[in-house]
């Protein structure tokens, strides 16, 4: 499994986010799976884990949401893509849809203040936000797919559209 890493520290946090993916959480099992297998104690898997705002030892929905909750989003318009997606999701922040599709989280400055308000959803970055395409974005996401808007900083390859988890 760790297999082309020199130190099997450094295999640590793929590995922490290859468990994100799959179990869409760091388990107790995979934090304590990662800390026998990279010589390190289940605090340090823990410490990391909590470091990074991409992991998460709580349950997460098949597809994240994180809006951004910093300055330059905060005053043009990030309060009110936040509320848009609360309402059109049901949840609020932290939280995960019934159908276990999605999750709404807050994050800190994701790089994109040039088109903000932004938001991810899982790894795809969306600005220049409103709340209408906002909503329409989280329904996109909820049925599986959504379209790459005009003003991303990362064109997707291949097409405007993308397959997301459903
Ligand atoms: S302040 Fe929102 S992405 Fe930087």
């Amino acid at each position: 499994m760790l297999a082309g890493f020199e130190n099997k520290r450094e295999a640590l946090i793929p590995c922490l986010n290859t468990a994100q993916r799959w179990q869409h959480c760091v388990s107790r099992e995979a934090a304590a799976f990662l800390a026998k297998e990279t010589n390190t104690s289940l605090a340090e898997v823990y410490g990391v884990a909590t470091f990074y705002h991409m992991l998460s030892e709580k349950p997460l929905g098949r597809n994240v949401i994180r809006v951004c909750d910093c300055l330059t989003c905060h005053v043009k318009g990030g309060p009110a893509i936040l509320d848009a997606l609360k309402e059109e999701l049901g949840i609020e922040v932290g939280g995960t849809t019934k159908d276990g599709k999605v999750s709404l989280l807050e994050s800190p400055c994701m790089g994109l203040c040039d088109i903000a308000p932004a938001i991810m959803v899982n790894d795809q970055a969306f600005g220049d936000l409103t709340p209408r395409r906002v909503r329409d974005i989280a329904r996109a996401v909820r049925i599986g797919f959504t379209r790459r808007p005009s003003g991303s900083k990362r064109p997707r390859k291949g097409g405007a559209r993308s397959k997301v988890s459903a």
